[in-house]
């Protein structure tokens, strides 16, 4: 009896441990709002949608898989070897066999290296193709969505997406996955290996693979809630960085410095703790795994020696030194990958869910959108005509009313009218920025909805409200996609719309660097920057939403000119502010709550004395002033 106290004891400890354990287990609930996102796909479907991007490069996972083959025989074959040596050491001792043994350790281990090495190697290169193609997918879809459905999508969020999202699944590919298999497969062949040198001493090491599943089980429950703790902290500070380091500039007028830095220190400690959580977790799991460890390799010398020192034979197979020792190598090859396995199956988890997240993007389907026999737009003459055109931004919440207008080619339009009363809306639904409800807008007498998107958009050139210029350079900004234009032509465009002394104060002329959202270039110069990029891409149609900012006069006096120019080209739609640009118009239309008032030429509405004339009379009267 006494013989088995040690046994008896190291069975004690595991097993108060796991009672204690299990307690915990059920007494911590997984709550869903703790875990912040619902996954609501199966496990099926997204390996199934995971599957297409891994497909083309199918031929080079399998090369991987029969080059891991020969990355485990290290772990597999080492520990026979050694015990062999040890046999061999104490029975009959010869040093050429030391030699040979040696030799056939060494190529083992080189063989083994060198097969991880080129699997690395591959791995990550397939990793890498498939992540930068899941990211030009989920970019290109959300190029498609519409302007409304962007605005419901913090843009932290989409950076998340695109970024740390696409990275966690490329981890699945590189690294979890093949890990996953490769610790499989070494635990088969560890335990085939130790079957062959000895059933009994197996089936001790076995024992303890229910507590290790058991620990496991709970422990990928903790580690799940940490991990997505963890995850939605890190969303949480991005979107909050994304918004906020776009808006420093109002943070810092309006003296807000402290009271987001207090938010910020808020979610930073979040996700600190979060952080901690999780390292705990790790932190509880692998001491209670390496404390297994030993027990096994506890009863292993107890049991290995007894056996040893009794010449215990079962079903044929005796105890020698060398199987001790190779047991002694086994049991750790053995725990090793399963507690791989626990922390790499979260990580699964955890790509799962980035997964999941990303195909809900995917899974928004554009809501404007070709429609199904679109036809393409090549030749456009420039007649516009809104047909009883209603619009609502947010259902029942209408922004325009019942709109009727008609712009022949070649005219030039004014739209006026107080802030908010649906001017810049008019302009974005020509290019079908967003779909109407009621009604038609019509270009050369065929309803927008019949073009494809792609090319209707082609023919129109916007210069917007508040222009953006994206980080580059000057020539990067004028040209965005068109490629085959010269600089001599990009010149005679910037003369054309006098951004050329604008560019003569520039040390690098086209090539000044423009800082993100065009910060470095005042409202003015951004607004002739925007009309060179429109004669450039020569469109039939433009449509310009004057900059309300104030501008100096100097560049006022620029833009006013070119402005005249612009209005010789094509149809021109223009929201003016400056009199001096509605004048010339050839209709002009009087918004105020998104209906139409007053439409005409200006001296037609002048004579009518109604709220045009109120509101000349006003800028005239102004322009005394000053
Ligand atoms: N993306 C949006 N979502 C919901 N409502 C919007 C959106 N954009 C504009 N609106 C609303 O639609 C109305 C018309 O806005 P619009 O931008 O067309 O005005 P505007 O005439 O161009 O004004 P301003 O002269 O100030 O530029 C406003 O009441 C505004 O609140
Ligand atoms: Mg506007």
């Amino acid at each position: 009896m006494y013989e088995f106290y040690p046994l008896l004891t190291v069975g004690a400890v595991v097993g108060v441990i796991s009672v204690i354990f299990i307690l915990a287990y059920f007494s911590i609930k997984d709550r869903k709002e703790a875990i912040g996102f619902d996954r609501n796909m199966k496990d099926s479907e997204i390996i199934k949608r995971l599957m297409q991007y891994a497909k083309p490069h199918a031929k080079s996972f399998i090369l991987v898989m029969i080059i891991m083959l020969f990355s485990i025989a290290y772990d597999i074959i080492s520990p026979t070897l050694i015990g062999n040596v040890e046999e061999m050491i104490k029975g009959d001792f010869e040093y050429k066999s030391l030699i040979s043994y040696v030799i056939v350790y060494a190529l083992i281990l080189a063989v083994s290296l060198v097969s991880t090495y080129v699997q690395a190697i591959m791995l990550q290169k397939i990793g890498q193709k498939i992540l930068s193609a899941i990211r030009e997918d989920l970019f290109s879809h959300i190029e498609s969505l519409s302007h409304a459905q962007l605005h419901t999508m913090p843009v932290g969020k989409l950076v998340t997406r695109v970024t740390n999202d696409t990275n966690a699944i490329s981890m699945m590919f590189t690294n979890i996955l093949v890990n996953l298999l490769k610790n499989v497969f070494i635990i088969v062949g560890v335990i085939g290996a130790m079957l062959l040198l000895n059933y009994g001493l197996t089936l001790m090491v076995l024992c303890f693979a229910p507590f290790i599943a058991l620990f496991t089980v709970i422990f990928r429950k903790f580690s799940r809630k940490a991990y997505r703790e963890v995850k939605d902290g890190t969303t949480d500070i991005n979107t909050f960085l994304s918004e906020n380091l776009s808006g420093m500039k109002i943070i810092q007028i309006f003296n807000r410095e402290d009271r987001k830095m207090e938010e910020f220190e808020g979610k930073n400690t979040k996700l600190k703790s979060a952080k901690f959580r999780q390292m705990f977790v790790f932190g509880i799991f692998r001491p209670l795994v390496y404390m297994l460890y030993i027990s096994s390799v506890l009863c292993l010398l107890y049991l290995g020696a007894r056996g040893y020192i009794n010449d215990t034979v079962f079903l044929g197979q005796k105890i020698t030194g060398g199987v001790v020792v190779a047991f002694y190598m086994y049991i750790s090859k053995f725990f090793n990958p399963i507690q791989n396995l626990a922390e790499q199956f979260n990580w699964l988890q955890s790509a799962f869910a980035s997964a999941e997240k990303i195909f809900t993007v995917f899974d928004i389907k554009p809501d404007v959108v070709d429609e199904d026999n679109a036809i393409e737009l090549t030749d456009v003459r420039g007649d516009i005509e809104f047909r009883n055109v209603w619009f609502a931004y947010n259902e029942g919440d209408w922004v325009l009313k019942d709109v009727s207008f008609k712009v022949k080619a070649g005219q030039t339009v004014a739209f006026c009218g107080s802030t908010g009363s649906g001017k810049t809306t008019i302009l974005s639904l020509i290019c079908r920025n967003y779909d109407i409800q009621r009604g038609e807008i019509l270009i050369d007498g065929i309803n927008i909805r019949k073009y494809t998107i792609s090319s209707l958009r082609r023919h129109f050139g916007q210069m917007l409200q508040d222009v953006f210029l994206f980080s580059g350079t000057i020539r990067s900004n004028i040209l965005l996609r068109k490629e085959d234009v010269s600089d001599e032509e990009v010149l005679k465009a910037c003369r054309y719309v006098n951004a050329d002394k604008l560019l003569d104060k520039l040390p690098s002329g086209l090539d000044e660097e423009v800082m993100e959202r065009g910060a470095n270039f005042s409202a003015g110069q951004r607004q002739l920057i925007s009309f060179a990029r429109t004669i450039v891409h020569k469109p039939e149609i433009m449509i310009l939403d004057e900059a309300t900012a104030n501008i100096d006069t100097e560049t006022e006096v620029l833009i006013q000119d070119s402005l005249e120019k612009l209005m010789n080209i094509g149809t021109l739609l223009i929201v003016a502010h400056r009199l001096s640009t509605i004048r010339r118009a050839d209709n002009i239309i009087y918004l105020s709550h998104g209906e139409i008032k007053e439409q005409g030429t200006h001296n037609e509405l002048l004579e009518k004395k109604g709220r045009y004339y109120e509101l000349y009379k006003l800028q005239q009267d102004k322009a005394q002033l000053v």
